[in-house]
């Protein structure tokens, strides 16, 4: 479904994203509803294997609202694109599951996000992980280019979301998957609050 959102609305939400998540890129404790960093991993199952070997400083920079990868298996040597990557865990997870003959990419629309996940990036042993600072509206890789696209508590906060799905499944192979964690409305959004831009972003 789509919103209608006029191009300064649009303008709105996204300066309100960049403006919060540059906030979160230095530590997203305290600023969810639900538990982030290592209490949000343990939470929703995550790998304690695959966590053991990551830093953690990528590990405090979690602030999904799932576990995608519990949604179906990720193999060796395939490759992946992560939207909405922030600190870039699910990448470093994706990069140790897919192994150096694999690849991932993350992107994000925060550039203080990207240059965390870079951050978080250079303190592991991996070779095969790329971020870059990009919209899931308009993702700059040819059609086909991915076995698997990952999304994490990205779809609820993308005004055009019919174009970011339209896009993912472009980039993404014949027979390619999409695993997807988000948030969704259960119910009806009082006046108040769907009137006030700043909700989707908060
Ligand atoms: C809730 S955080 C989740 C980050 C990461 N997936 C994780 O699990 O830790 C949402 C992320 O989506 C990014 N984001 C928001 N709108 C976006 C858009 N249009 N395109 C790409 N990334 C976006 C934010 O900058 C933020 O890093």
């Amino acid at each position: 479904m789509e919103l209608l959102l006029s191009p300064e609305d649009k303008f709105k939400i996204e300066s309100g994203i960049r403006e919060k998540y540059a906030k979160v890129a230095a530590s997203p404790e305290g600023l969810f509803k639900y538990p982030t960093g290592r209490a949000g991993l343990e939470a929703l199952g995550y790998d304690p294997e695959i966590l053991k070997t990551l830093p953690k400083s990528a590990l405090d920079s979690f602030c999904g609202v799932g576990n995608p990868f519990s949604l179906g298996p990720i193999n060796g040597g395939e490759t992946v694109l992560d939207i909405g990557s922030g600190g870039g865990l699910d990448s470093l997870v994706a990069a140790r599951l897919v192994g150096p003959g694999g690849k991932v990419v993350g992107l994000d629309l925060s550039p203080e996000m990207v240059a965390r996940a870079y951050e978080n990036l250079k303190q592991t042993d991996l070779a095969n992980v790329a971020f870059q600072e990009f919209s899931g509206e308009a993702l700059p890789f040819p059609d086909g280019s991915f076995d698997v696209v990952v999304s994490n508590g990205v779809f609820n906060l993308i005004p055009n979301k019919g174009r970011m799905l339209q896009e993912a499944c472009r980039v993404l192979k014949p027979g390619g998957r999409l695993l997807i964690a988000d948030q969704v409305l259960a119910g009806v959004l009082t006046k108040n609050v769907s009137e006030r831009i700043d909700s989707w972003f908060r």
